[in-house]
């Protein structure tokens, strides 16, 4: 039973597996590739592209999905082992994942960071209760540390453009939040660009370090992929020359240490790490634009670098319905 919920459990071989596919199915679209199958979609958290993607990929294959929100028709789920569950969660995942593993043939899971900070998320607990507990395989939607699927998109949306992303140069920025936000995205950027043997710049304020652990995976996958991995404060630094700017708001390092006031007012403070059309032209001229989705207009990211044709951002979104359709045939096929 092969799950996939951080990027490990493909390594740059599965990467460029699910890649090599994923590309040539959208030159020529397969047959029913998952007829009569049922995926199980458990959401803790909203989706718009998630949902829709991975419910199409079920749909356009043959199968179908069921979807489930937890706490809205759903028992609210408990994870702790040992937990004494007086509180608001009437269901343990210890019943409830090999339960919906009765109905279903896989399980996608959706969890954001619970917020306790970098070294709760590196321990993922509820996507790692569910690969525990589940008896079928796992693909996660996103959760605390990773979200492989959005990695392998903008991996994939880079492909199509450059051709290649061998030695790449790419700059994955921090940008602007109204709040502090999960390192999901950019921790699967990384690791998917290191992987796909990119190289990487990293450009974010002094106190958003992503985590050590996540900054060695990605350094491991650089090295047998022939990519690189810079870090630094300045974001003209990092953009120079790059053919790719992918921007993502993230939290503070220590950010269980400050107050939601104090938090706020820190990024608001670096309010002109915003990408504009200037942040655009130190890259690059052939430069693309990416970004996961959802975006707030002019707070993360200015209109006019969405509204300019080198944005890639609805393609990048269209590539999930790709990747994941590649990704779960893959691990059916590494599951058998
Ligand atoms: N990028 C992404 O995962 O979008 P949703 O949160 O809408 O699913």
């Amino acid at each position: 039973m092969k799950h996939v919920t951080h990027i490990k459990d493909l390594g740059p071989e599965g990467v460029e597996a699910v890649l090599a596919q994923a590309e040539a199915w959208k030159q020529k679209a397969p047959g029913s590739l998952f007829p009569g199958s049922i995926l199980g979609m458990v959401f803790f958290n909203p989706s718009l592209r998630t949902r829709t993607s991975f419910e199409a990929v079920m749909l356009r294959g043959g199968g179908s999905a069921i979807i489930l929100d937890v706490g809205a028709g759903v028992w609210k789920l408990e994870h702790r082992e040992g937990a004494v569950m007086n509180a608001d969660r009437a269901e343990h995942l210890k019943e409830a994942a090999p339960v919906l593993s009765r109905f279903v043939d896989m399980l996608g899971v959706r969890t954001f960071s619970q917020g306790g900070g970098d070294e709760e998320d590196e321990v993922d607990p509820i996507i790692n209760a569910f690969r525990k507990w589940a008896t079928v395989p796992v693909v996660s939607m996103e959760s605390a540390r990773e979200h492989p699927c959005q990695g392998l998109a903008d991996v994939l949306t880079l492909r199509e453009k450059f051709g290649t992303t061998k030695k790449l140069p790419v700059t994955l920025t921090w940008a602007p939040h109204i709040k502090p936000l999960p390192k999901a995205v950019p921790n699967s950027f990384l690791l998917s660009a290191a992987a796909a043997g990119c190289e990487v710049r990293v450009a974010h304020p002094p106190g958003f370090e992503l985590h050590p652990a996540v900054r060695a995976e990605a350094e491991a996958y650089a090295k047998a992929t022939g990519g690189s991995i810079t870090y630094t404060h300045e974001q003209d630094e990092a953009l120079a020359g790059s053919r790719a700017v992918y921007a993502k708001s993230w939290g503070p390092t220590a950010a269980a240490a400050f107050s939601p006031n104090d938090v706020t007012a820190l990024l608001a403070s670096y309010s002109g790490w915003m990408p504009t059309l200037r942040t655009m032209s130190r890259a690059a001229k052939d430069a693309a634009f990416l970004h996961c989705l959802p975006v707030r207009r002019n707070v993360e990211v200015a209109d006019e670098v969405l509204d300019h044709p080198s944005s890639r951002v609805v393609d990048e979104a269209g590539n999930r319905f790709h990747v994941q359709r590649s990704l779960l045939h893959w691990m059916r096929s590494q599951s058998r």
